[in-house]
């Protein structure tokens, strides 16, 4: 079975062309105009498959290849449909475009299979348009629940309800599938290793535990040039010693921990005034629980010191708190078996990326496959991957597809 590169070309081109911004990457936030766009045609190429569709309530796509033997068994691939601010072209997409084009190559190959073949296009992932996470897969598994969004709202100040409901789709009714037999999720590494070490596979054993928090430095806001130094609440001055004292421990504690200060809020954010106050956010990561929240708990503390120290109030909101998963060692050894049966040249490793594969996994036989990154850059424009890595990702995908589904 060989993945046409022109098909792959073809294909990612079109998905990440659909985009809300016209400036550089793909911007396709959860229920933006262009994230019903892309759901809506993705819909149509996969029902031009002869695929069975359907979305949930939350806006979930389901494209179902249904089986000819026990077609009630799914056997699902799929990842995130939404995109980080001016993000990469592969990040989520190729999960969902390489899922379809494994199912497209198998059915061509093989015709129908025993089990349903299901590609799921995951509503929302990545956190970037409102402070919650995996709201598809959670939805997916009963785990989202109504109080955790009905008051958020996006930088812009729209509502999570108000975007869900503008585009159609409202809250499910909390019920968790138990048909997925086994999940496979296809996704760029976003790191360096494979690259690294000149491997074109990555199989996945375990994704990190992440926690993310919203920081908010309250100081006084005052005038640039007549509120002398020893006067001053000043909440960037405050931040910065925080964020400089909690980096270099990040950086005493050794990989694989990671430490990102990513938004950065001053107010009233003008050039002659003292901001007043200040809101900024942490991720954290490690693949050791433990470790995360110890390490995570002492960050806290020395923060709640420094702005003592410095007479400013601070607000530390955890929103996240996702815990290390391991994937189904049953699901990677068979996509290890591939890679050996099709001589793929491939590596064990952790992801240090969140996943939704992370949400499948404690209840879904769950693995994961990896294509390079070129240079490990992600969630950037500049994101990419060697097309013939990709198509070696697609084949993977499919041969441990028809392992399961066939
Ligand atoms: O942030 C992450 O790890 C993922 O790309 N959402
Ligand atoms: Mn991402
Ligand atoms: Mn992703």
């Amino acid at each position: 079975m060989d993945i046409e590169v022109g098909e792959v070309r073809q294909i990612m081109d079109w998905l990440s062309s659909i985009s809300d911004d016209t400036g550089p990457g793909t911007t396709r936030l959860l229920y933006s105009p262009s994230w019903l766009k892309a759901q809506q045609e993705l819909k149509a190429k996969f029902e031009l498959l002869g695929m069975e569709c359907r979305f949930d309530a939350v806006g979930n796509l389901f494209g179902t290849l249904v089986g000819s033997k026990s077609p009630e068994r799914k056997i699902a691939t799929g990842s995130h449909v939404d995109t980080v601010v001016r993000g990469g072209k592969l990040d989520g997409q190729l999960g969902i475009f390489g899922g379809y084009l494994a199912v497209k190559k198998l059915l061509e190959t093989y015709g129908r299979p025993k089990k349903s073949l299901e590609i799921i296009s995951m509503a929302e992932e990545e956190g970037s348009r409102f402070p919650y996470v995996f709201w598809g897969s959670k939805n997916i598994f009963g785990l989202a629940k109504k109080e955790d969004v009905e008051a958020l709202k996006d930088g812009q100040g729209v509502g999570f309800v108000e975007a869900m409901r503008s585009c159609g789709f409202d809250f499910g009714d909390g019920r968790a599938r138990t048909d997925i037999e086994a999940f496979v999720e296809l996704h760029i590494e976003q790191g360096n290793f494979l690259e690294e070490e000149n491997y074109t596979v990555g199989v996945v054993s375990s994704i990190v535990g992440q926690k993310r928090y919203n920081i908010t430095l309250k100081g006084e806001a005052n005038h640039a040039g007549t509120t002398l130094m020893r006067y001053r609440k000043d909440t960037v001055e405050c931040m910065s010693r925080i964020i400089t004292h909690c980096l270099d421990k990040a950086k005493a504690a050794g990989d694989p921990l990671v430490l990102t200060f990513g938004k950065v809020v001053p107010k009233p954010n003008t050039v002659n005034v003292v901001p007043g106050e200040t809101l900024f956010t942490m991720d954290c990561r490690h693949t050791n629980a433990a470790f995360l929240q110890d390490f995570t708990a002492l960050l806290e503390a020395d923060m709640r010191d420094i702005a003592a120290k410095g007479g400013i109030g601070i607000e530390i909101d955890n929103w996240m708190n996702e815990k290390p998963v391991a994937m189904d060692s049953k699901i990677v050894g068979f996509i290890e078996c591939v890679c050996q049966d099709r001589k793929l040249n491939y590596k064990v490793m952790h992801s240090g990326a969140g996943h939704d594969s992370q949400i499948f996994a404690p209840r879904v036989p769950t693995g994961m496959i990896f294509v390079p990154s070129i240079r490990g850059v992600s969630h950037n424009p500049a994101e990419d991957t060697k097309v013939e890595d990709l198509c070696v990702g697609i084949k993977a995908l499919a041969y441990t597809l028809h392992e399961l589904a066939y």
